[in-house]
């Protein structure tokens, strides 16, 4: 089992796509473990984008993660950083192939509605960055027997 963050980014609450996303996911078979909407801060936004600070991109990036709340969320599931990442398609919705979350809502580099941890290390770091331990709730839904086989975790 693997745990992801995503954060659904304020283009996408003040879109009214927040349920449309999160379906897709629980669709998937994914599981939200822990969620919460929130306000970044530019501390937040300079922590979690710390590798992209330096870009000519980032002062517009910050004022936009800033510039509204968001939701964010840990997702677990088999493989779900790699898979959450595919479902979000590329970087820029212009790009992201049709079928994937920004290839179908997002027309845009930097409104790309949501974030995903790229790798192992990213999702730990990014996920203590907005969760503590006690605000993450893992469980085993009932219907996990009609998700995959038993052999398959
Ligand atoms: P995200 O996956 O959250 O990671 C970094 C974010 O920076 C990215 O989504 C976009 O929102 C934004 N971004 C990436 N590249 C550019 C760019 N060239 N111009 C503006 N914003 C960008």
């Amino acid at each position: 089992m693997e745990r992801t963050l995503i954060l659904l980014k304020p283009d996408c609450v003040h879109r009214r796509l927040l349920g449309r996303v999160i379906t897709r996911f629980e669709e998937k078979g994914l599981n939200f473990v822990a969620m919460k909407m929130m306000q970044v801060t530019p501390e937040l936004a300079k922590k979690h984008y710390a590798e992209h600070v330096a870009k000519p991109f980032y002062p517009a990036l910050e004022s936009f993660i800033t510039g509204g709340p968001i939701v964010a969320a840990v997702i677990e599931g088999l493989e779900a950083i790699r898979v959450v990442r595919e479902m979000l398609g590329a970087t820029s919705g212009l790009k992201a192939a049709a079928g994937t979350i920004r290839g179908d809502y997002s027309a845009s580099r930097q409104m790309n509605l949501v974030h995903a941890s790229d790798g192992p290390e990213a999702a730990a770091g990014e996920i203590a960055l907005y969760f503590r331990p006690d605000e993450i709730h893992p469980y085993e839904p009932t219907i996990t027997p009609w998700l995959r086989a038993r052999d398959e975790s």
